[in-house]
């Protein structure tokens, strides 16, 4: 393969999306950085632009039907390919509690960013990737969705995130005859919006395990979950 890899980012415009942008565009590949907020996006975009990497940017609210067929459209048009996807964007929210207490509002908002957004991108974007028989999707999980460590605090969360998992594993078990690998992993504790100050992550430790999965060879795995690139437990 010569052409050059796309790679899109979802909730690229900060945090360990941004970064993953960053360190897809040094390994050459063309990345479209996408953000729900236009300008937010655009912003993030000059700036690796400045740094020599090949970023555009697309507006991509995951939450929104439509926002991901304008987006799948677009690639389709202007790449004609998408080699790469990594569902990055996500949601913590303030009032996440324990279950017995958590109002189902919030937990609808999370299940709708971080599983159902996830999972539309993966909807729209796999007929891509089946007709050119190559495909990395990186779902960024969290070991608060881990099945066999299941805690009673942040719920909504935890449930968005086990959902999650659940449906990578379901996908990589629907695709087995192209080379279309579907991983999720754990970036780890990342001082970012959602970490805070106190994490012990770089966003540069928590990019790493996401883009060793968004360029595994083929043959690699599929349909696992890591950490720190190794596998981890669901
Ligand atoms: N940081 C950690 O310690 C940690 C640990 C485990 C897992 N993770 C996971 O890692 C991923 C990235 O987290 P982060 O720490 O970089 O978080 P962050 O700094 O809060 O960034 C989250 C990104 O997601 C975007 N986003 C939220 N809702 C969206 C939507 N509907 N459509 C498109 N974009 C949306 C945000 O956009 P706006 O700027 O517009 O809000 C922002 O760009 C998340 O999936 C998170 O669950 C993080």
């Amino acid at each position: 393969m010569t052409e050059q890899r796309i790679a899109l980012v979802t909730g690229a415009n900060r945090g360990i999306g941004f970064e993953v942008c960053r360190q897809l565009g040094r390994r050459g590949y063309r990345v479209l950085l996408t953000s729900r907020d236009p300008k937010k996006g655009q912003a993030a975009t000059r700036i690796l632009s400045a740094e020599a990497l090949a970023v555009d940017f697309f507006p991509l609210d995951i939450t929104a039907e439509e926002s991901v067929a304008a987006a799948e459209q677009f690639v389709r048009k202007c790449y004609g390919r998408l080699d790469v996807l990594i569902n990055n964007a996500g949601i913590y929210l303030k009032d996440d509690r324990s279950i017995s207490t958590l109002s189902i509002d919030i937990l609808r908002q999370t299940l709708e960013t971080n599983t159902f957004g996830a999972l539309r991108t993966c909807q729209a974007f796999l007929p891509l990737m089946k007709k050119h028989h190559y495909g990395r999707i990186v779902n960024v999980s969290s070991t608060m969705g881990q099945h066999a460590r299941m805690r009673n605090i942040s719920a909504a969360y935890r449930l968005s995130k086990d959902a999650l998992n659940a449906l990578t594993q379901m996908l990589a078990n629907s695709i087995q005859t192209n080379d279309i690998l579907v991983n999720a992993c754990c970036p780890g504790w990342v001082r970012t919006e959602m970490g805070g100050k106190s994490a012990p992550r770089t966003v540069e430790q928590g990019a790493d395990t996401i883009v060793w999965l968004a360029t595994l060879p083929s043959g690699g795995p599929t349909g696992r979950f890591f950490q720190d690139r190794k596998e981890i437990n669901w």
